[in-house]
């Protein structure tokens, strides 16, 4: 199963991908998905957010550089959904189940790679789990890793090389550094999977290096960075199906 983290939008559709955006976008859709709402419609546009919010009874959740956008009820940080959904707001229970969530740049990012065979949604959180619905497609793995404002991100190579990490586990109950360069299409995934080695004992401080986690820090976020830092607390693969990220258990 070759692997790439530059993926390639005219060979997309032949590829299971993975959609990184660990701090936070990606890490917010698995637990919330974990804990309780059924499904999250991911947008790129603050407005249509709130539209469909009230036009169907979702919950709306959002950031713009960092910060929750005027008028929406939650933010983009997954200390927000670990109770669940908060079924109180409406009287609809099965709406209330639905986030609708709209970020800078990994909404965008999910958005962009809706072409491909499959989109999954990856972060620190669920790496087993996502480096298992992949392998079970059998399919070639696209790596896309939303970065912030198009530039690379470290946080993102990070969760990238930690299912990277995990599907060579799988594959060959080993990881190694050789194993990795002969199914790596390009060298990116191999400095995924050599991040991932190096911060293997303590991802936290690998979340912490890159400048968003900086910034994050900055905001007095450090307790979203701990969480994010969790490596397979969650054994679920969220994947895009038409518009919403569901579990794919339903
Ligand atoms: C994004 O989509 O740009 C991020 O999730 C930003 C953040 O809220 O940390």
């Amino acid at each position: 199963i070759p692997v790439a983290t530059a993926a390639n939008p005219d060979v997309l559709h032949e590829t299971t991908t993975i959609v990184f955006d660990v701090l936070r976008a990606t890490s917010t859709i698995v637990t919330a998905l974990a804990s309780g709402y059924r499904r999250v419609y991911p947008v790129a546009d603050a407005g249509t957010a709130l539209v469909m919010a009230h036009k169907h009874g979702f919950v709306p959740a959002g950031e713009r550089g960092g910060d929750k956008i005027a008028g929406f009820p939650h933010g983009n940080s997954p200390l927000e959904f670990i109770g669940g959904p908060n079924v109180g707001i409406s009287n609809d229970a099965q709406k209330c189940n639905v986030l609708i969530l709209t970020t800078t740049n990994g909404t965008k990012a999910i958005r962009w790679a809706e072409s491909a065979y499959k989109v999954f949604t990856g972060s620190l959180l669920n790496a087993r789990a996502v480096a298992q619905a992949v392998l079970r497609e059998g399919l070639d793995v696209s790596l896309v890793c939303a970065g912030t404002g198009g530039r690379f991100s470290l946080e993102d190579t990070l969760g990238a090389g930690f299912v990277f990490m995990e599907i060579m586990k799988h594959l060959n109950g080993e990881d190694s550094s050789r194993l990795a360069a002969g199914m790596a299409v390009d060298d990116l995934p191999i400095a995924a999977y050599e991040l991932a080695r190096f911060y293997y004992h303590d991802p936290l401080s690998g979340l912490m290096a890159g400048r968003h986690g900086q910034r994050l820090l900055r905001r007095g976020l450090e307790d979203d960075l701990r969480w994010c830092a969790q490596l397979n607390r969650y054994d679920i693969a969220p994947v895009l199906s038409g518009e919403f990220i569901t579990t794919g258990n339903d």
